[in-house]
């Protein structure tokens, strides 16, 4: 799981630095427009109240100016400053972005590097310095991609595909999550943007384009059988064997991921047991069905996923 866990107002990354140097001028602006108003408020209970009977033409100055006026210019001023922030930050297509498809599921995420012939899941990985390209869709509902320490949010949405593109400033994991309610288990559809040095990232895409590891010894070897057997692979899929699923995450280098469920559980052993074993205790709702699987078998299956680096 990130131990950097950082906000939108603590910025790693230049498009979320030019989003956070917009909130703080909002916010210093509403500061000094709240401050105004507390005094003019004050100065108003203690004024002598003889001297200005009825709707002088002093009241109707400061029912102009304070009612009208002066949101004016402060509406106008922010749409100004949000205007030029809006022109600067990149859409896509950079000469040397990385280009990384996103398509959002109900409650996960499939992400391919088209470049690199590389298939995961929840878990985008990213050189430090360079801008990765976003493609987002969606495959049924409305989701919504945000890394708050690395740039604004944007939809996924069905038929059609949205870009942005970001990068970060230094090496981290840096925690995305699905912003837009899409669903019981909306709270459990995180991410991991991985940003790492560029000859770290060569070797991660290396990595990702293998098939899969084969199974080490006996038990593992039965892992692979019961996968087939009990249906698992029906949705998912592990490239260099028979499971060709597509309706659930790609599991070829399941072992390397950080998390589990999108984020919900760190990949630890311990986690992928009770994962696997229960998956409608940890999310429920989630279309991975609880399966019937015996003791030995299901110690086979989990010998197989470690396996699968
Ligand atoms: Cu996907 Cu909320």
């Amino acid at each position: 799981m990130p131990n950097d866990v950082f906000g939108s107002l603590d910025p790693r990354g230049p498009v979320a630095a030019e989003m956070a140097d917009v909130w703080w001028f909002m916010f210093g602006l509403g500061l000094v427009v709240f401050i105004l108003f507390a005094v003019l408020l004050v100065s108003g209970l203690f004024r002598d109240k003889g001297s200005d009977r009825g709707m002088g033409s002093s009241s109707h100055r400061w029912i102009v100016g304070g009612g009208v006026v002066l949101p004016v210019v402060v509406v106008t001023v922010v749409f100004g400053v949000t205007l030029a922030a809006m022109r600067i930050l990149p859409v896509g297509g950079s000469g040397d972005a990385v280009v990384v498809d996103v398509i959002g599921h109900q409650w996960w995420w499939e992400v391919h590097y088209p470049d690199h012939d590389v298939t995961t899941a929840n878990e985008i990985h990213m050189p430090v310095g360079r801008p990765v390209e976003l493609r987002l869709s969606s495959a049924d509902v409305i989701h919504s991609f945000w890394v708050p320490s690395l740039g604004g949010k944007l939809d996924l949405l069905p038929d059609r595909v949205n870009t942005m593109e970001f990068s970060a400033d230094e090496p981290g994991e840096y925690r995305g999550v699905c912003a837009e309610f899409c669903g019981t288990q909306h709270a459990k559809m995180g991410f991991l943007a991985v940003a790492e040095s560029p000859a770290e990232f060569e070797a991660w895409l290396a990595t990702q384009s293998q098939q899969a590891a084969e199974p080490v010894g006996e038990v593992a070897a039965r892992g692979r059988e019961v996968f087939s057997e009990v249906g698992c692979a029906d949705c998912h899929t592990i490239e260099g064997t028979d499971a060709v699923g597509t309706t659930g995450p790609d599991l070829t280098h399941l072992a390397t991921r950080e998390t589990l469920a999108a984020a919900t559980l760190p990949n630890t052993p311990e986690h992928l047991a009770d994962w696997v074993g229960d998956p409608q205790e940890i999310k429920e709702g989630v279309n991975m069905p609880d399966l019937p699987i015996g003791e030995e078998d299901m110690a086979a299956l989990l010998a197989y996923l470690e396996g699968l680096e």
